[in-house]
């Protein structure tokens, strides 16, 4: 068999050790367009589990690395003026060059015939005199594009500028410093990787970067203009260059990944943003797991045909790995092309957020690599939180570790006494609007199961306003009392608030229950007129909607003013105004969904008319907070955009909204969202960046850590849980026992912690043995 790889870098390396050693009889030639010793770059990095994977498959090139690598532990924040670290992140450095140095005598030790000063510019003639190509030639592959047709690459180019320097400093820490001067905010990401040198990678925004005159400096003059912006941290050391040119980064995915006989590997195929530090780890892991392929295909030397087979198998297992990192990679990236935006937060919260800022770095995965830098992190945040809040810490939690999700939150004048909330939720166990016992059982359990804040389900104003004939509403005195009553059980069983979401369901009302076709239209025998910003029906089946005249949103106006009043006398604590989700209001906010051409219509300041005043109405009612549930964009073309969204926030904060609560969709039915964990959590925290207003995130939140991250890094000030607590109504309180918190049960239930009865031990599943 004869295979040939196209690039001497890390993958094509790596790949021809392990094939060479699989298959003693194969042939590999490497072609490299440089000579031995001439490489980019400085350090790579490796973690301690890619280490130990090399390990295990070639115990050589292991020795040889780990003999020569820089190892720390400890990463190290340096921003307004303060030193953050943080330990147990165990990663190690080593030179790009004797990375290459090492694996270059171990192919060629193993009988890999590597051809330097080499540079194939066709290709077509490989694949006939080649069983195997192996496209592994970096970034800027050659073979990706002449076989683009095939390969259907996507490439995206980062909005930072970066260059990849070097110093003489010996860093101790992967560090991190974010400095400003006149031109803007400049990131370092410098770690060290051989006795005496460092990578330097310098990173900025365009704007910075054209105010500082990059474009027109050349390496040389870049490297004195960093000498002197960071002379107090280099302590004296010199910068270093080689071929540090500015960059963009680009972001590359393949649609495929191999085409018959020959296969992309490592950067040529996808890239991975720096600031996760994989791009090489990814590479050598590619080899490994396409070794791994023909191993598991029990492929032997001599079935040349089927080598297809292989790549194909390699591609269905190493494709979902990759595009999973890729996406951790692309939300650190984000991080990094926004930091001016985190930059406005305490350094303490800053570095939190930048250490768990790719989701894959949890609250609880910091507590493990370094249990002291979270219990200070928890102690300070929570000291901070209760003095804000006006409230003194329990006696019981003194002198014990507060995770952030049991810090109180205050708005205007109610303290809300923990982080999580029960999102809201219909039910649709109402009827003609009036609740049931079900709501009592539903509602009363969560706030007994530990959530700070219970939102109620969307309430209709009126009866047209009703999604369908099972939701609640609060449009009569009947309807007053029976959410009173709920309030009444909550607050004497609880410490839970309460907050009303009112609402109008607009184009999207007299639909079926959830479990019985969500959003379709009721037959016409149970159906009511309905109404919206304009005469678009939600799908072309559903009835098409009158478009409110101003008589009628006076009217709803007056109905919203009304059921607000009502909430108040129902003992609600607070008030939400219904936004999202394509219902009325939401109706006005959107693009997609408002076509007026009055006063009502077109530019985000009309389209933002009623619905704000609606809240004006409602605010000048009662001082009790108000929130206001946004949709923060539509997940379609032409649909609200940021800045619209940044406008609308900014309108309901100045009209005295007290919380922004950002939820995402639902205004179309041929939105496409892009659904993850905590996939509605950056909108949150733009609004709350750039808005300045406290904010809530809901949406696939369902773990405890989640919610301590999302609260320390202040992306958000409350969790919404929806769905899982309708799987466990105890969700809170049972975040609470596996942190150790001593959450209060109602008096009848304390007979768990009781101290009269023999003690027991509990798991989540039961009594331990
Ligand atoms: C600023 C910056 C910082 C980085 N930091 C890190 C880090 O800390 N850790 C990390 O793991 N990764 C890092 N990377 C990424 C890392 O350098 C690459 O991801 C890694 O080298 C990919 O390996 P590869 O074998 O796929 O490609 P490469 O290392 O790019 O190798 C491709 C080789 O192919 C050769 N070649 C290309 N075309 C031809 C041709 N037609 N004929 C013959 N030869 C050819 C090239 O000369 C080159 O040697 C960083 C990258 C950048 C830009
Ligand atoms: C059954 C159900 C009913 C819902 N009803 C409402 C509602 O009345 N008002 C509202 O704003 N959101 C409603 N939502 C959205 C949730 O509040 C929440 O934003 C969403 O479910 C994402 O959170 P999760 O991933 O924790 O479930 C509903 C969600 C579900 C699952």
């Amino acid at each position: 068999m004869k295979i040939a790889c196209i690039g001497g870098g890390p993958g094509g390396l790596y790949f021809s050790i392990l094939f060479k050693k699989a298959y003693p009889e194969a042939q590999i030639d490497v072609f490299e367009r440089n000579p031995p010793h001439e490489t980019f770059g400085f350090g790579v990095v490796f973690s301690d589990a890619s280490l130990s994977r090399i390990a295990q498959e070639d115990l050589s090139t292991y020795q040889e690395i780990s003999a020569k690598f820089s190892y720390w532990d400890d990463i190290d924040i340096f921003v307004h003026g303060e030193c953050i670290r943080s330990g147990g992140h165990g990663f190690c450095g080593l030179s790009r060059h004797t990375l290459l140095q090492i694996l270059q005598n171990r192919a060629s030790a193993l009988g890999v015939h590597i051809e330097y000063q080499t540079e194939i510019k066709s290709f077509d003639h490989l694949l006939s005199q080649y069983d195997l190509v192996i496209a592994c030639d970096g970034v800027h592959s050659a073979i990706r594009q002449q076989y683009a047709d095939q390969f259907k690459p996507k490439i995206k180019m980062g909005k930072t500028r970066f260059t990849w320097m070097g110093t003489t400093k010996p860093f101790d820490a992967f560090t991190f410093y974010f400095k400003e001067n006149e031109a803007g905010l400049w990131r370092v990401h410098a770690y060290r990787y051989e006795e005496g040198k460092s990578t330097f990678i310098i990173e900025t925004s365009n704007e910075a970067w054209l105010k500082a005159g990059m474009d027109q400096k050349s390496e040389a003059e870049s490297a004195a203009y960093f000498e002197n912006l960071f002379a107090q941290e280099l302590e004296g050391h010199r910068i270093l260059t080689n071929k540090s040119i500015w960059r963009q980064f680009p972001l590359i995915k393949n649609e495929n990944w191999w085409i018959p006989k020959m296969v992309l590997l490592g950067d040529a195929v996808h890239t991975a943003h720096f600031s996760i530090g994989s791009g090489t780890k990814l590479a050598v892991e590619d080899a490994s797991v396409l070794l791994e392929a023909f191993k598991a295909l029990n492929f032997q030397i001599h079935e040349l045909d089927r080598v297809n087979e292989v790549l194909a198998y390699y591609q269905k297992i190493r494709k979902p790995q990759v595009e999973s990192l890729q996406k951790s990679a692309e939300t650190s990236q984000k991080w990094f092309e926004d930091t001016e935006k985190y930059f406005k937060l305490p350094a303490d919260n800053f570095a939190f957020s930048l250490l768990t800022r790719s989701l894959r770095i949890s609250h609880s995965n910091l507590k493990l690599r370094d249990q002291n830098y979270i219990l200070k992190n928890n102690q300070n945040f929570a000291k901070q939180a209760f003095q804000s809040a006006g409230v003194p810490i329990p006696k019981k939690w003194q002198n014990q570790d507060i995770p952030p999700m049991f810090t109180p939150f205050k708005i205007r004048n109610l303290v809300i006494p923990n982080r999580v909330a029960l999102s809201p939720m219909c039910q649709y166990q109402a009827k003609d609007g009036l609740l049931s016992d079900w709501h009592i059982v539903h509602y009363g359990s969560r706030a007994i199961g530990g959530n700070g804040l219970i939102f109620t389900e969307m309430t209709a104003v009126n009866a047209e306003g009703r999604i369908t004939p099972g939701c609640a509403g609060i449009y009569t005195e009947a309807h007053q009392d029976a959410w009173a009553r709920i309030n009444r059980f909550i607050h004497e069983h609880s410490s839970a608030k309460t907050c009303l979401q009112l609402g109008h369901a607009g184009r999207k009302a007299s639909t079926k229950k959830m479990w019985e076709g969500i959003d379709q239209p009721l037959a016409e025998n149970e159906s009511w007129p309905l109404v919206s910003a304009s005469a678009i029906p939600y799908y072309p089946h559903s009835q098409v909607p009158k478009a409110l005249d101003e008589t009628d949103m006076a009217q709803i106006k007056a109905d919203f003013v009304a059921s607000a009043q009502r909430g108040i006398n129902a003992g609600f604590d607070m008030l939400e105004l219904h936004c999202a989700h394509g219902y009325l209001l939401a109706s006005f906010l959107s693009p997609l969904t408002n076509l007026r051409t009055d006063l009502y219509g077109g530019s985000v300041e009309n389209r933002l008319r009623f619905p704000l005043d609606v809240f004006n109405a409602i605010r000048a009612l009662t001082d009790i907070p108000i929130s206001v549930r946004l949709s923060a964009t539509d997940w379609a073309e032409n649909g609200l955009s940021t800045d619209d969204l940044l406008v609308i926030a900014k309108a309901f904060k100045e009209a005295g909204a007290d919380l922004l609560n950002l939820s995402t969709g639902q205004t179309t039915a041929t939105a496409k969202p892009e659904y993850g964990r905590l996939y509605q959590t950056p909108f949150a925290e733009l609004v709350k960046l750039e808005v300045n207003l406290p904010t809530c995130t809901a949406g696939m939140i369902s773990s405890y850590e989640d919610v301590n991250s999302v609260i320390m890094a202040k992306r958000a000030d409350l969790c919404l849980v929806a769905r899982a607590q309708l799987f466990d109504p105890y969700w809170v309180f049972h975040s609470a026992f596996e942190q150790e918190i001593d959450l209060a049960l109602p008096p009848p239930y304390c007979a768990v912690q009781s101290p009269y009865l023999p003690k027991m031990e509990w798991s989540l599943r039961g009594m331990k043995k």
